[in-house]
């Protein structure tokens, strides 16, 4: 069966490439993956104080979130972290405490940039975020895709460049196998 997919992507720029990205990788793997890019943007500031009567707008990202099968992060890195709205987002679906979006659910992590590490740094942020989270993250392959720039998409904003391709569709294809790994695991534990 497919698996439906929340992707967040961590850039609110017109002409992202991570927005690229995610675009493209939901195209070229539609045949596992059904995917939904999620609005992070309007999201206000996580504040504690209203957790008990929270936002409209956090009510419904986190109605969003919860039914899916995985969660697949696309960001850049900004200053070698994770660009502050995008943790202001995992931050507002890990509370209130006990009730986190997040827990137990398979992830992915696609870092890219138009320089030579291709957002190591913002990955492995996102990676500890995880480990905390209790999201079971997909190891490999990993994906810090270097060198991005308008070069490597079409037009109509559709990845052409032939290894990055490869590679997000691999990426997209493991994923997929990565959840039936887990939702198998977890009705053997049942059992
Ligand atoms: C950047 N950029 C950047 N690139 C990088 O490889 N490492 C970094 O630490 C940073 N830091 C950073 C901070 C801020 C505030 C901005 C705006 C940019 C460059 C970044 O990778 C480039 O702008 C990408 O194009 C951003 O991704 P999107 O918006 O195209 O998806």
């Amino acid at each position: 069966p497919r698996h439906r997919i929340a992707i967040l992507v961590g850039s609110l720029r017109r002409d992202s490439i991570n927005r690229r990205i995610a675009n493209s990788l939901a195209a070229f793997t539609q045949e596992w993956l059904d995917c939904e890019i999620i609005d992070i943007g309007g999201l206000p500031h996580y504040n504690q104080d209203e957790e008990a009567d929270p936002p409209p707008s956090v009510v419904r990202f986190r109605d969003q979130v919860r039914p899916m099968d995985g969660v697949l992060f696309v960001t850049p890195e900004y200053n070698r972290g994770v660009p502050g709205f995008l943790k202001n987002a995992i931050d507002t679906g890990s509370r209130p405490y006990g009730q986190s979006v997040w827990d137990k659910k398979p992830a992915a992590i696609v870092t890219a940039a138009p320089g030579s590490i291709g957002g190591f740094g913002a990955n492995h942020h996102l990676r500890q975020y995880c480990v905390f989270l209790n999201m079971p993250l997909m190891q490999q392959p990993e994906a810090y895709l270097a060198r991005v720039t308008d070069e490597s998409f079409d037009a109509e904003g559709c990845l052409v460049d032939g290894p990055l391709k490869d590679l997000v569709v691999q990426v997209g294809h493991a994923f997929a196998g990565w959840i039936d790994l887990i939702v198998r695991g977890r009705k053997l534990l049942e059992t």
